[in-house]
């Protein structure tokens, strides 16, 4: 497996598991059989609210001696409701509670958007807070606090547009290791990774397959479907692979960690496997005409009229 080095020395396996969407009483039985196939890499977040079931897993797999805590990577999200100064450690320490864990390997600002404390999913323009209000930048102090604290080795950020990183790099005392976006090749973010590399952060592809299984409530109608793309599907044939595969070993061969979700055993072996596949020059050419600016995560559910956030990942 390749892994992708950060700007504070440490690597990452460049395929991990997705858990957005994972249901209680399907993640942790999916974590237990990724680990025990291979995966050594595995994203979380609280507002995923299974955070619990995922804990329970990693407690098995290391009682059982199928793996030990090192051998693991192992990010979470602050939610967007611990924002302010005095709840981003107190949120880290119920993630490192609910996960069973001591410490994270990297803890990301889940969104540049900020909401009041008991709002877990903001639906009216009172529920946010304006960033003048919580200033990423003072929330990102805290993060610096939660690594020397050695609650987490890492920092990041997630859905972080050039604007707000150049912020954050202009005022930071540690730069973010990572950001987390949604990449595939509809949507290669290719300015994003330009200033990213540049500025020596990683990038994280969520969504890589398209989310098909996302709330009904954040889906459009005719949305297109990156596995029958047919250019995706020619490639597939090529290699003897799945059009699943080429999608996630096209951010490997752009040097771009990626984190499929499956809770199904055979496609957590197929997503994983993808490692394997050596697309050529012409394949990585041919899937970087597709682009069409398009997202399946359009960030809309922030963008309420009179909340201040007009464009969320253009901060
Ligand atoms: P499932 O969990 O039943 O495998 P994304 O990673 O872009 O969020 O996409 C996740 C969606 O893609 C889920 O619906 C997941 O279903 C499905 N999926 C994951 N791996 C594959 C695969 N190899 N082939 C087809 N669908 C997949």
């Amino acid at each position: 497996m390749k892994h992708i080095t950060l700007n504070n020395g440490l690597d990452v396996p460049a395929i991990g598991l997705g858990t957005w969407k994972s249901a209680p009483g399907e993640v942790g039985k999916a974590v237990k059989e990724a680990i025990r196939m291979g995966y050594r890499h595995i994203d979380c977040a609280a507002i995923y609210g299974n955070e619990k079931e995922i804990g329970e897993a990693f407690k098995q797999v290391f009682d059982e001696g199928v793996v030990s805590r090192e051998d693991l990577w192992i990010t979470s999200k602050l939610w967007n409701n611990a924002h302010q100064k005095d709840r981003v450690i107190p949120a880290l320490e119920q993630t490192l509670s609910d996960l069973q864990l001591n410490y994270l390997d990297l803890y990301l600002i889940h969104w540049p958007v900020a909401f009041k404390p008991d709002v877990i999913n903001a639906t009216k323009a009172e529920d946010f807070l304006s960033l003048e209000e919580v200033p990423v930048n003072e929330t990102w102090k805290m993060m610096e606090t939660a690594q020397e604290k050695g609650l987490t080795k890492g920092i990041g950020v997630s859905n972080f547009s050039i604007k707000k990183l150049k912020s954050l790099l202009d005022s930071c005392q540690i730069k973010p290791v990572m950001n987390q976006v949604e990449m595939h090749p509809y949507l290669p973010q290719n300015a994003l990774v330009s200033f990213c590399f540049e500025n020596e952060i990683a990038l994280t592809a969520y969504s890589p397959l398209g989310s098909g299984d996302r709330p009904a409530a954040m889906k459009k109608d005719d949305e297109p479907g990156l596995m029958a793309i047919p250019a995706v599907k020619e490639i597939a044939a090529n290699h003897h692979c799945t059009p699943a595969q080429v999608l996630i070993s096209w951010h490997v061969h752009r040097d771009c960690c990626v984190i499929p979700k499956s809770t199904n055993p055979e496609r957590l072996e197929q997503n994983i496997k993808s490692a394997t596949i050596a697309l050529n020059k012409h394949d990585m050419e041919t899937l970087a005409g597709i682009e069409k600016s398009y997202r399946f995560v359009d960030g809309s559910f922030f963008e309420l009229e009179g909340n201040g956030y007009t464009n969320v990942f253009d901060l």
